[in-house]
């Protein structure tokens, strides 16, 4: 039987590769995941080497019914029961206290665990047939773009990721909503297609953005993101008229637009992703991808719109902006995490 592109024969086996403590990327809907049996620290520990991941960075673990939250979960508060059956499966991960059993690589050594159960059927297929769970960032390098495509994966990693399950393009293309539900109250950690509104209508009570309680730990971490062409947001209005700067002196200029270019220009590369936040969401990551390709001396983004449905969009074109950025911290990852929502990056 085939779900998508991929084989029933090429699940079993990347059940196997799980099971012998190989990588397997797979599809969810959100963004491709590097997976490995998350019961295995050796494997996990693969995952970090290949990403080149720091090992204080914990990661979420995929499992395909809630029925398994208990090997991996040692409470869950009554919100976080809420927003899992109102949310599973989907885009939303949970933080929440860990099970004794969950090795420190994943957690990063924190007392909590990260947790999603995706809504894609063949990550649904791959999970049930492995019947455990999969630790699986996104299937990028450290601070590279997100994969939303198989090939986006392979591009990245080569042979050294032998199995790339192919599940088409992602449906959301922007990583899971991150809700914490541990400490003082659920708290969003990393905006994504469920919105702040969707959220408090089950659960009014939970907050948005850095927790005001949190301190600060300084450390010293440089990151770098990509794409490695700078990106910069520009207001509608002067768009035209920052592009003309640089193509004038015969620089190449890539833009990320909500509409098509006024007039044609030999410099620039220009692609108009649309005004609905759903479908530019779905492609901005490919879309920055192709402009990366454009070898040109900056990316304009069209400034995008206020509001809520576009919160996630601009929390990803923001962090893509801060290019050459450096943001610091430490191992207390729940501090920074609070503070920052997420690490501060792509990862
Ligand atoms: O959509 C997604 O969430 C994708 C797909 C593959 O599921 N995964 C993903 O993983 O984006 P990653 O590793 O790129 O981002 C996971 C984020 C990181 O920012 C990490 O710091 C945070 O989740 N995280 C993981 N465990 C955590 C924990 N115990 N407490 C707080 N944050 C945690
Ligand atoms: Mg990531």
């Amino acid at each position: 039987m085939a779900i998508g592109r991929v084989l029933q024969e090429e699940i079993q086996e990347a059940v196997e590769a799980l099971r012998a403590g190989e990588l397997v990327a797979f599809p969810t809907e959100t963004v491709y995941g590097l997976g490995a049996n998350a019961n295995n620290p050796d494997a996990v520990r693969k995952i970090f080497r290949a990403k080149n991941r720091p090992t204080t960075h914990p990661v979420i673990v995929h499992i395909d019914h809630p029925r398994y939250l208990q090997r991996w979960v040692r409470e869950m508060s009554p919100e976080a029961k809420k927003l899992a059956d109102a949310f599973w499966p989907g885009p939303l991960t949970l933080v929440a206290k860990r099970a004794p059993a969950v090795n420190d690589v994943i957690t990063g050594g924190q007392d909590t665990v990260a947790i999603r159960v995706p809504n894609h059927p063949v990550a649904q297929q791959l999970l049930n047939a492995f019947g455990g769970g999969s630790a699986a960032p996104s299937a990028n390098r450290y601070g590279q773009l997100s994969p939303t495509r198989a090939e986006h994966v392979r591009e990245e990693f080569g042979d050294e990721i032998k199995f790339v399950l192919d599940g088409g393009d992602c449906k959301v293309g922007l990583e899971s909503t991150i809700v914490s539900c541990i400490g003082d109250g659920p708290r969003v950690l990393r905006p994504g297609s469920i919105t702040l509104s969707q959220l408090r209508a089950v659960v009014p009570t939970i907050q948005s953005g850095p927790n005001p309680n949190a301190p600060r730990v300084p450390g010293t971490t440089t990151r770098h993101y990509s794409p490695v062409t700078p990106v910069n947001v520009v207001p509608s209005r002067r768009l035209e008229q920052v592009m003309n700067e640089f193509t004038d002196n015969h620089e190449k200029v890539a833009v990320l637009a909500q509409r098509p270019p006024g007039r044609a220009n030999p410099y620039m590369t220009w692609i108009n992703a649309g005004i609905r936040p759903d479908a530019y969401a779905r492609q901005l990551y490919a879309n920055l991808r192709t402009l990366d390709k454009a070898a040109a001396k900056v990316i304009l983004v069209e400034e995008l719109p206020l509001g809520e449905k576009w919160d996630a969009v601009r929390d990803r074109v923001k962090r893509a902006a801060t290019a050459e950025n450096i943001v610091t911290y430490d191992q207390d990852i729940a501090a920074w995490v609070a503070d920052y929502g997420e690490e501060g990056g792509p990862s």
